[in-house]
C-alpha cells in the first residue's frame, strides 16, 4: 500500500460538486492510501475540507486550498502554497472540468469560453507553474483528466466540451515530448461514462439523455457500454494511479482510455 510513499501529489478539482465520489476526490484519497501527501485543491471551499477530512481521517496526509484554477493569479498562488507546505511537487493531477451543452450552433461565446478556460487554460496554467518545479527535482508525473468525448461524439452534443479535451490531448502528447528529457512524464486519462455527481447534478446532460429523469439517464449510459454498465470514479483514480506512480516510469504523452469498451464499438 505504499506505491506513491514519499511523494507530494497535488490534485486539481479535488472535491466533489456534491455528495458521492467524484473522480478528483476519489484520486485524492487513492493516492494519499498509497502513502502520498496530498495538496487538494478546488475552487470549492466545502468540498475540498470533506475530502481532506476523509484523508485525515484515515491516518492520511492532506492540506486544502481553494483557487479558481482558470485565474493565473490563483494557479501561481496554489503552486507557491504547495512548495511552501512541502517543498516539492512530485505528482500533478490536472482534474477540473465543466460540460455546457450544445452544438456549434447552440453554444454562446461566453459559454465557449468558460468552457476552455475550466477545461484547457486551468491545465496549461498548472503546468506552466509546476513543470519547472519538478524539472528542478529531476522529475515529476502529470495527469491530465480528458474524456472520450474528445476523440467520439458520444451521442451527447456538447461540442466545446469534447473540443478542449482535444485540445488537451495534444497539449498532453506535445509536452510529454517536450519535458521527456527532464524526466517530466505527462499523461492523460480518458474516461468513458463514470457515475459522479457531476453527471447526476447536470441538467444538461439529464435533459439531453432522458429529457431530466436521472434515474433513466443512468440506464440509458449502463446501455451504451459494452461492459453494461457505467464507471466510477475508482476507475480513474486506480489510472491515475499506475500514472502517478513510478511503476510507469516509461510511460508518456499516452491517452489511458477508462471506457469499459465503448470507444471500441462503432454504434
Ligand atoms: N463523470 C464523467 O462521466 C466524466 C467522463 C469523462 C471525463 N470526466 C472528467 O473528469 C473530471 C472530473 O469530473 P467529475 O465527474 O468527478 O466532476 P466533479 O464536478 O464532481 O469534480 C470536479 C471538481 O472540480 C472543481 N472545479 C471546477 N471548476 C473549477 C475551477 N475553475 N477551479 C477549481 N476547481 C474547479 C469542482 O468544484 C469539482 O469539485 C472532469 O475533468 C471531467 O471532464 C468525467
Amino acid at each position: 500500500m505504499e506505491r506513491l510513499k514519499d511523494k507530494i501529489a497535488m490534485v486539481v478539482g479535488a472535491g466533489s460538486i456534491g455528495p458521492g465520489w467524484g473522480n478528483g476526490k476519489a484520486t485524492a484519497v487513492t493516492f494519499a492510501r498509497e502513502g502520498a501527501e496530498v495538496f487538494c485543491v478546488d475552487r470549492n471551499a466545502a468540498a475540498v475540507a470533506e475530502t481532506v477530512k476523509i484523508i485525515t481521517g484515515e491516518g492520511g496526509k492532506a492540506t486544502a486550498f481553494t483557487a479558481d484554477v482558470s485565474q493565473a493569479d490563483q494557479v501561481e498562488a496554489m503552486v507557491a502554497a504547495c512548495l511552501k507546505a512541502y517543498g516539492r511537487i512530485d505528482v500533478l493531477d490536472n482534474n477540473v472540468g465543466i460540460a455546457e451543452m450544445g452544438s456549434v450552433v447552440e453554444v454562446n461565446e461566453a459559454s465557449w469560453d468558460h468552457v476552455f478556460a475550466v477545461n484547457l487554460k486551468s491545465a496549461y496554467l498548472a503546468m506552466k507553474h509546476v513543470i519547472p518545479v519538478m524539472v528542478r527535482q529531476g522529475g515529476g508525473s502529470i495527469i491530465n483528466i480528458s474524456s472520450i468525448a474528445s476523440i467520439r461524439h458520444v451521442g451527447i452534443s456538447y461540442v466545446s466540451y469534447g473540443a478542449s479535451k482535444a485540445a488537451m490531448n495534444q497539449m498532453t502528447r506535445t509536452t510529454a515530448v517536450e519535458f521527456a528529457a527532464g524526466h517530466v512524464r505527462v499523461n492523460a486519462i480518458l474516461p468513458g461514462l463514470m457515475k459522479t455527481p457531476m453527471v447526476e447534478h447536470s441538467a444538461g446532460l439529464a435533459a439531453s439523455y432522458a429529457k431530466g429523469d436521472v434515474e433513466a439517464m443512468w440506464r440509458a449510459r449502463d446501455a451504451q457500454v459494452p461492459m453494461g454498465h457505467m464507471g466510477e470514479a475508482w476507475d480513474v483514480a486506480n489510472a491515475a494511479l499506475y500514472l502517478a506512480s513510478d511503476e510507469s516510469r516509461y510511460v508518456t504523452g499516452i491517452e489511458l482510455v477508462v471506457d469499459g469498451g465503448l470507444t471500441c464499438r462503432a454504434g
